[in-house]
């Protein structure tokens, strides 16, 4: 059965670019983003690792842990990241982890035998620091995937964890969140000291509460 969400992450020990690695045990306290992608030295998947080495700051702050994973090998992967450093402009610094066997493929259900029979898909999952898988998209291989919205989608995810608010349509870092419906609107006015908004018993919003 494929993974679900508030799924524990299955753990795995794996080869990577940057050596044997225990997935549970590399995060750490840390967030995870473990996504897929159909293969080394193809075009739009050295746009994506590129941009997510770019992103190196906006992970850290956000304490979160990046890995990615084909089914190639770490030689490959090291041979790969040279160009994607060059062409991209960066340095690649997070793991890629060779999954040759597929098996953390398979744990993850990142081969969907329809579109192919051998290669990852664009998985990406969004696992808390309690391990638990938080969110999870998944892209074709001709389809680069967003990362300013998975961003986007971390700041939401680490909003309800600490805050326990949830975001709107669209919502954009800085704006107003909504009170979730398991909170009553007394409980939220002393809980939400910036101030509750009651547009309707259950639309209620408040300003973002870290900032
Ligand atoms: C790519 O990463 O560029 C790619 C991989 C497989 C099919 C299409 C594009």
């Amino acid at each position: 059965m494929s993974l679900r969400l508030g799924d524990i992450a299955p753990n795995f020990q794996a080869d990577s670019s940057l050596g044997p690695i225990d997935f549970h045990e590399y995060l750490g306290s840390s967030w995870g983003v473990l996504f897929s992608h159909p293969a080394d030295f193809t075009p739009v998947c050295t746009t994506e690792l590129g941009r997510t080495a770019s992103l190196h700051e906006e992970f850290a702050k956000r304490n979160v842990k990046v890995l990615a994973l084909s089914v190639d090998s770490a030689a490959s992967h090291l041979n790969w990241i040279k160009d994607i450093n060059e062409t991209q402009h960066v340095t690649v610094d997070f793991p890629i982890i060779a999954d040759l066997d597929r098996s953390v493929a398979n744990a993850y259900d990142m081969i969907h035998p329809n579109a192919s029979e051998t290669f990852t898909v664009r998985s990406l999952f969004i696992i808390g620091a309690d391990k638990k898988v938080k969110l999870f998209i998944t892209y074709p291989a001709s389809t680069g995937r967003n990362f300013t919205e998975v961003l986007r989608v971390i700041d939401s995810l680490q909003l309800t964890a600490n805050y326990s608010v949830a975001t709107p349509a669209d919502w954009k870092e800085g704006e107003d969140v909504i009170v979730v419906p398991a909170i009553s609107t007394e409980a939220a006015i002393e809980k939400f000291p910036k101030g509750v908004k009651v547009i309707k018993p259950y639309l209620r919003y408040t300003p973002q509460p870290n900032k």
